[in-house]
């Protein structure tokens, strides 16, 4: 019996919904690795990869293939290729890559202890990447030894059914799953009862939470106020959240929830309704804004950022400007924006009216110059007030220098000699505006 502790590296490429998987795969391996973040002490090494843009794919496999070098020195080390490029190329990684061991889709993440038994018992490569229609997320009740000690997310739901033209996901991700309520709520209810204070619910598309179940299923909104309701959910976010499927009854939520954050991540795309048309997003820009006036008037303070996607097939100078103009409009408190990336099967691969790359780039270094501006100006309007921040931690170049989170989200940099936890709430009054953060001070209680 070998008694020295295994080792396990994890890398985690993508969204959040990746970093919960990979936290989950971690757990489940923990009888057998502990964590390590140095590769050379690596016995097993998970690669949880993305596929949403050419970039992500490029960098999963970047650090899979520098991992041959690895593997032809130690050759025991286990590689895992998880996550949604895995789960697109299945079997293919093999013989791209033949020092890689398991290729386990999204789906199958749970059974990950059985199959690198099955591996090592077996010495055979194994490929688990098959949907399956009666899939269950599993309850699971997250470790409180690992991971943050004030936050966690919580995921609700799997997979999409929106077929976004440009968008990968419901390929990799396969068909919508609701996971049940009582154990959202469950998971929920033992990361309080071990002094979690903040829980964000994930789903690629949490609007329509419980619509692919049938019978006695709460809609996203009831499932929002159940779990604001839990004793000891200080703060509650979710993410993300397609307009489309956007409901009264949730923007209610945010006149009735104290503890529901003033953010929200409502992803536009782009401006041009032409092109929201081709991008498959069934929702108008008029009906977006109609949305955010509700919003705002439900909370007149909410943060409003969203996902820009440059140079979709089609975008013309009127269709860019439209985005541009949307900006101005709502002067979104910050936005990630993306170049379009070309992601076969979906279906805009076929589109032939590309756009050329040097527009493309010039379209977004134009739309983040302003919305750099843009951030600037919000965090200006914060200069003077007071507001609530939850601590997130002390600098890690900077001894005494903290760093906390307001409710919409945007760091917040102050001094502080005190040791304070992770988690604790308390009031700053911001003094100084930068563009990714605030400065504030302590207001004495
Ligand atoms: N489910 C979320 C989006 C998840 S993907 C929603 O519907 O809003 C995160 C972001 O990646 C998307 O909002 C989009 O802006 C971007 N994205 C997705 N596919 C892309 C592609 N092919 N090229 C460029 N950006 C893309
Ligand atoms: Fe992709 Fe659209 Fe689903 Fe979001 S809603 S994950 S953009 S297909
Ligand atoms: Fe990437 Fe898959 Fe998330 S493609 S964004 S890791 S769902």
């Amino acid at each position: 019996m070998n008694h020295k502790p295994q080792k396990l590296y994890i890398a985690t490429f993508g969204c959040q919904m990746n970093d919960r998987d990979s936290e989950i795969m971690a757990q489940l391996l923990a009888d057998d690795y502990q964590p390590t973040s140095d590769l050379d002490q690596a016995d097993m090494v998970i690669v949880n990869t993305c596929s949403i843009r050419a970039k992500a794919e490029q960098k999963a496999f970047s650090l899979l293939g520098a991992l041959r070098k690895y593997k032809k020195t130690r050759p025991k080390m286990i590689i895992a290729a998880t996550g949604c490029v895995a789960q697109q190329d299945g079997n293919k990684i093999f013989s791209r890559m033949n020092h890689v061991d398991l290729v386990i889709g999204p789906q199958s993440i749970y059974r990950l202890p059985e199959l690198t038994g099955k591996l090592k018992e077996k010495r055979k490569k194994i490929d688990c990447t098959k949907f399956s229609k009666s899939f269950v997320i599993p309850p699971f009740l997250p470790d409180i030894n690992s991971g943050l000690p004030h936050k966690r997310f919580v995921t609700i739901m799997q997979g999409c059914n929106n077929y976004c033209t440009y968008c990968i996901v419901p390929y990799v991700r396969g068909r919508e799953i609701s996971r049940l309520a009582a154990d959202i709520i469950a998971e929920v209810k033992h990361l309080v009862a071990h002094g979690i204070r903040e829980v964000t619910l994930l789903g690629q598309n949490v609007n329509s939470y419980g619509n692919d179940q049938k019978g006695e299923f709460p809609g996203f909104p009831q499932l929002l106020r159940q779990v604001a309701a839990i004793k000891g959910v200080e703060r509650l976010r979710f993410t993300t959240s397609n307009p489309k499927d956007l409901s009264d009854e949730l923007i209610a939520c945010f006149a009735d929830l104290d503890n529901l954050c003033s953010h929200f991540h409502l992803p536009v795309q782009s401006g041009s309704n032409l092109i929201l048309k081709r991008m498959n997003r069934k929702y108008t820009i008029e009906k977006y804004l109609e949305q955010v006036e509700k919003l705002r008037r439900a909370r007149a303070d909410i943060v409003l950022t969203t996902d820009i996607i440059v140079g979709f097939p089609g975008e013309n100078e009127d269709d860019f400007a439209a985005t541009m103009k949307l900006l101005e409009t709502l002067r979104y408190h910050s936005s990630f924006s993306f170049i379009y990336s070309s992601r076969p099967p979906a279906r805009s691969c076929e589109f032939t009216d590309t756009i050329a790359e040097e527009i493309k780039k010039e379209r977004l270094a134009r739309y983040q110059a302003r919305q750099k501006e843009i951030t600037l100006e919000r965090h200006h309007e914060y200069v003077g007030r007071i507001m609530e921040i939850m601590v997130e931690g002390e600098s890690r170049n900077r001894t005494g220098q903290w760093c906390g989170r307001t409710t919409g989200n945007q760091i917040v940099n102050f001094d502080s000699q005190e040791n304070l936890a992770p988690g604790l709430i308390f009031e700053v009054k911001i003094t100084e505006a930068c563009f990714n953060s605030l400065r504030a001070v302590r207001v004495a209680d």
